[in-house]
């Protein structure tokens, strides 16, 4: 048996796809293998978001160098976002990268595979730059093939993520993302049904519906369009499925009609990332983000007068271009006053053909940078860590995802972990068999990021008499 070994960086999106091509894979036989010196092919799952993520897969393969002069017939993969930004120069870094393949082009995976087994030498697919063709030719040239799926490759068999759109038009100046995953394509209502009702008769039950922007979704189809609210309703019918949730929320997007669906849909998380990225109107404009922080605060206003116990969460990036000591104090009110679940706090990276890249100069030193991503991170840990108090002594409904990481528990007991409704982490012990089931748990103890409870016994038995 053909052996695979795949390390994955980067956002949801790229777990899904790492999922689609082990399940490709795995088709023509191959198994999945720890290590890289364990297998015939190698590959990795890349992120262009930020520098870090490209610096660590270069170094990756850097140390793969040796391997390959050993094993001149293992075959080495770049695939994800940084194979379409980079394409050619991964061969000029790396020559003895055999394939480079761009997320559009996955599907193309085992028989390019099998061509260079065969001797065809290296193999480059991407698809179309945004600049390279008309809207709809580079629009073709983005390919799903989400229907094809492997269980053993997600996070746990009772979650799934299921793609609702690929690509993005925002534009905004510092990202890399409309360039590596095209035009913002909406896949059709029916086929996203179809996908989560084949996903609830493999035992799913709580699915994270993605895309970039994941509240612009809107699908036409016999006259119907769909918008993320409808999608909703239809994805609540689906027997099996008990919770719903949905990643990365735009701003703008975050209507009545949404937020309502999802205060009535029991369904529905009540977890909200709603990424901010600047407290400052100037930078949010450099940004070309498309909204003022007073649309964002009142955005926030009613997400709390609809859905009250909603878990708001944010991105901020620290540091951009021209962002002075005032911006910073700005992003650090909003963040005091947003009282987010949690915040993810980047230092802004330039990303080469983006438009921040070539209207304004990196012009934050890297030492200011640290510092502001710190005092952001410290404060939000304090807020986290305040919220999170109030849990204590109340019940929250937790699906549970397996064994804790520092399990500790003993004989029959395990340390289960799961979240709650709104995302939260919680700990408790309990027995293997509970793995899969929404629970009630009582909270006894809380940090920043944790919530630690005890399983409530839901049918009162004899012995609770005896007491
Ligand atoms: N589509 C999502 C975010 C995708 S990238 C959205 O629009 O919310 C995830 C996060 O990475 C962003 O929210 C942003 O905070 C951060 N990010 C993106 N580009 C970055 C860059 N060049 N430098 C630093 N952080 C960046
Ligand atoms: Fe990037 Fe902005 Fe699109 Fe998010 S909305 S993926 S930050 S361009
Ligand atoms: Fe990174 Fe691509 Fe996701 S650049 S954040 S893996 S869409």
């Amino acid at each position: 048996m053909p052996k695979l070994y795949i390390e994955t960086v980067g956002c949801q999106m790229n777990m899904l796809d790492s999922e689609l091509v082990v399940a490709s894979l795995r088709k023509q036989g191959y198994e999945l293998v720890q290590t890289p010196q364990l297998a015939d092919t190698i590959l990795f799952n890349t992120c262009s978001v930020r520098q870090h993520a490209e610096d660590k897969i270069y170094s990756a393969l850097g140390r793969l160098k040796h391997e390959k002069k050993k094993n001149p017939g293992k075959i080495i993969g770049v695939m994800g976002c940084m194979a379409q930004k980079d394409q050619r120069l991964i061969f000029e870094r790396a020559p003895y990268v055999d394939l480079v393949v761009g997320p559009g082009q996955l599907h193309q995976i085992p028989s390019l595979i099998e061509q260079i087994a065969a001797g065809a030498g290296q193999q480059l697919e991407v698809s179309l730059d945004r600049t390279e063709g008309s809207r709809t030719a580079v629009e073709q040239s983005f390919e799903s093939y989400d229907p094809l799926r492997d269980e053993q490759m997600r996070p746990s068999p009772y979650q799934a993520f299921v793609r609702i759109m690929i690509g993005c038009d925002k534009f905004c100046t510092y990202c890399i993302v409309p360039k590596v995953r095209g035009p913002e394509q909406s896949r059709p209502a029916a086929e996203i049904v179809a996908e989560v009702r084949r996903l609830a008769d493999e035992g799913c039950r709580e699915i994270t519906l993605l895309g970039q922007t994941v509240n612009s979704y809107r699908h036409t189809a016999g006259g119907r369009t769909s918008r993320l609210a409808d999608l909703l309703h239809d994805l609540h019918e689906v027997e099996g499925i008990g919770r719903i949730k949905f990643v990365t929320n735009y701003p703008k997007d975050m209507t009545d009609d949404l937020l309502h669906t999802v205060r009535d849909l029991p369904k529905c998380s009540h977890y909200l990332h709603v990424p901010v990225q600047s407290g400052s109107n100037e930078i949010l404009k450099r940004m070309k983000r498309g909204y003022t922080v007073e649309d964002y605060r009142e955005m926030l206003a009613r997400i709390h007068a609809i859905i009250p116990d909603a878990a708001i969460t944010s991105d901020f990036i620290v540091g951009f271009c021209g962002e002075t000591e005032a911006d910073f104090e700005l992003s650090a009110e909003l963040l005091r006053e947003g009282r987010f679940k949690n915040s993810f706090i980047f230092k802004y990276s330039e990303r080469p053909g983006t438009k921040g890249a070539e209207l304004y100069p990196d012009d934050v030193p890297e030492d200011v940078k640290r510092r502001r991503n710190n005092e952001l991170l410290a404060m939000q840990t304090k807020i986290s860590e305040a919220d999170n108090q109030q849990f204590l002594g109340r019940t929250v409904e937790v699906l549970v995802e397996g064994p804790s990481k520092q399990n500790r528990g003993e004989g029959e007991l395990l340390q289960l972990t799961g979240r709650d409704n709104c995302d939260r982490i919680v700990v408790f012990d309990g027995q293997p068999r509970l793995i899969g089931q929404f629970l009630p748990v009582m909270i006894y103890d809380a940090n920043a990021w944790t919530l630690f409870g005890t399983v409530v016994t839901q049918h009162a038995g004899p012995e609770v008499y005896s007491l």
